[in-house]
Order: C-alpha cells, then sequence, then structure tokens
C-alpha cells in the first residue's frame, strides 16, 4: 500500500520531532517514539499526522484506549479525516462501522496510482475484472442474449482494469472515481468515452433513467459500507435487460464489518437483500475471492443482477 501521508505541523521543530519519532518507530522503540510525538504535539496541538501515528503507535503497543483518544484527536484536527482516523476507531471498536472519509479513499489512491496495477495485479493477484468477465458472459448466455453493451458505467475505475476487460464488449465505457490520479491512469488506457471524478453515488445520481446497460464495479465497493443507496441508483440507471456486475469481500457473519485491512466485507444475505431492496434480480451469487492477502485468497462474491 502507499507511503504514509505527512501534513506538515507548520512548527519546524515540531516536524523535526516527527521525524525523529518516525525513525525511532521504524526502529522498533515505540515507547520512545511516543513520548517524541507527544513532544512534538505540544509544541503544534493540531498536528494531525503526529496524532494519528502516536494512535498506530499505541494499538500496536496494545493500548487501544489511549489509541482511541489520539485517532480522535487525529480526526479533530482534521475534520476532512485524510488519514483516515475515523477507520482506525471503527477497526478499534470505538465506533460503529459507518462510511470512509471521501478525503481519505482520495489521498490513499492519489498516492498508489503509480504502483496501483503492479502492486494489485502483481503482488496481491488481483483478477476482480476477469471474474466479472466471466460472470457476465455465463448470464448473457443463460439468457440467450449476446454479452454486447451499447452504454457501459465503471464505478470506482482505477486505473482502468475492469472496462480494459470488456472492452471489446461495450460501445460506450463511462468511469467514475473518486480519485483525479486514478482518472489520469484510466485516461490514458483509451477505453472510456468519458470520466468523472466523482463518488459513485453522486456520479449515479446524475445520470438519467435507464441510460446503461451495463454497470460494474470491480473491488470497489469494499471501499462503501452501506451498498444500499448505491444498488437503488444502479438500479433507476439501468434500462431493462441490463446488468450491474461487482465484486465485494464476504465474511461468514451478518451485515458489514470493517476488516483488519480497512476494506468493508458483505455478508452475502446483506448483498442479496440490498438486490432486492433495489428492485434488481439476482443472477448470479458466487464465492470467488477477487485478490490475496499474505498468499491467501481474501473471502470475496461475484454478484450479478438483473434489472427486468
Ligand atoms: C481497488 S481499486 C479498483 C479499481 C478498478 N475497479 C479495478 O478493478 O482495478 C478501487 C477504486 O475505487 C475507487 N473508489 C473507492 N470508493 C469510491 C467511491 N465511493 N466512489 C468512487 N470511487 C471510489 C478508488 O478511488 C479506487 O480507484
Amino acid at each position: 500500500m502507499p507511503a504514509r501521508l505527512f501534513f506538515s505541523s507548520g512548527d519546524l521543530m515540531a516536524d523535526r520531532r516527527f521525524e525523529f519519532a518516525r525513525d525511532l518507530q521504524l526502529k522498533g522503540d515505540l515507547a520512545a517514539a511516543a513520548d517524541l510525538l507527544l513532544q512534538a504535539i505540544e509544541l503544534a496541538p493540531d498536528f494531525t499526522t503526529a496524532w494519528f501515528t502516536l494512535g498506530d503507535i499505541r494499538e500496536e503497543l496494545g493500548e487501544h484506549a489511549a489509541a482511541a483518544e489520539a485517532f480522535r484527536a487525529a480526526q479533530a484536527s482534521d475534520p476532512d479525516d485524510r488519514h483516515g482516523a475515523g477507520l482506525r476507531l471503527m477497526r478499534l471498536g470505538a465506533a460503529p462501522v459507518a462510511g470512509m472519509p471521501q478525503a481519505y479513499v482520495q489521498s490513499l489512491f492519489d498516492q498508489y496510482a503509480p504502483r496501483f496495477e503492479s502492486s494489485l495485479v502483481g503482488d496481491l493477484g488481483y483478477r476482480g475484472p476477469a471474474l466479472l468477465f466471466k460472470a457476465v458472459l455465463a448470464v448473457r448466455a443463460a439468457a440467450k442474449k449476446p454479452a454486447f453493451f451499447k452504454r457501459a458505467i465503471d464505478l470506482g475505475c482505477g486505473t482502468g482494469l475492469a472496462a480494459t476487460a470488456f472492452a471489446k464488449e461495450v460501445d460506450h465505457f463511462t468511469g467514475v472515481d473518486l480519485s483525479p490520479r486514478m482518472i489520469e491512469k484510466s485516461r490514458l488506457t483509451g477505453v472510456y468515452a468519458e470520466l468523472e471524478v466523482a463518488d459513485m453515488l453522486q456520479g449515479l445520481r446524475g445520470r438519467s433513467d435507464a441510460s446503461a446497460d451495463l454497470i460494474l464495479a470491480a473491488d470497489a465497493m469494499v471501499y462503501v459500507a452501506d451498498i444500499a443507496p448505491v444498488l437503488v441508483e444502479a438500479a433507476r440507471v439501468l434500462a431493462a435487460g441490463g446488468l450491474l456486475a461487482v465484486t465485494t469481500e464476504t465474511h461468514g457473519g451478518e451485515g458489514v464489518i470493517l476488516g483488519g485491512g480497512l476494506r468493508y466485507a458483505h455478508a452475502a444475505e446483506y448483498v442479496r437483500a440490498a438486490v432486492a431492496a433495489a428492485g434488481l434480480t439476482m443472477s448470479r451469487l458466487e464465492d470467488l475471492s477477487a485478490r490475496n492477502e499474505d498468499n491467501v485468497p481474501v473471502p470475496g462474491l461475484v454478484v450479478v443482477a438483473l434489472k427486468s
């Protein structure tokens, strides 16, 4: 994943103390690093990166209540929450599972964009686009319809891997992504007729009824806690006979959880209910993993739903 975010405190001495603290943290001297971070914070009380790093270290030390306190301070000093301190609170169980801050997703993927494909495809064995393609072809074959789509929307399009997999079967591709740098990369593929920097829900809300024949979201719902509103909008934007095809990560319990990797996992029943509530018909729901973590497939679902 990307290098850590750093936002200067605006105070040279505080920034220096932070740098020393990071060195100590990397060398494993966590207690000394925490001490230096507190000194930096004394000089610059709104030093978000120092608060966030302090939370990180305290969590590593097993001091969960103190870690939560530091993450709360990081969140308070940066209301956009570019570090994602809110997610860390959720993972600690110190806040209920809620949506991801947009600024966090944006900075995460803006930083990640240059290395995204080598990291995801190379290191994590990413296969989301191929799984979606196969599932969509199977659904079309079962319906005895050609797998050709006039207008398609790729939600959380990233660098364009999913649209590239479908390129030959689609006339007009629109890509939507929160990260401007990912959009820059996707533009280079030449696959998209239209690209939009936007949250996927807002992107869909801007489209007219029945204006798409296929909507894809490959490895993007893992950044959306409540997928139900997205599915409702997707159902509105799809024309009759159109398909929604998404990958998710999943878990054996109920509802939505935030996993250790700060990605959401949606239970199969939750996905089924969201598909039905959106007025779509489930055409295919398979237990298939789109990527690995530590060389082990992450439990996942491949979902294809039909607008009838
Ligand atoms: C892991 S990448 C997958 C990219 C691409 N779909 C693929 O298969 O390679 C996830 C992408 O979703 C985008 N994303 C996450 N949350 C989003 C949201 N709410 N709206 C739009 N894009 C989002 C991220 O910026 C990132 O580019």
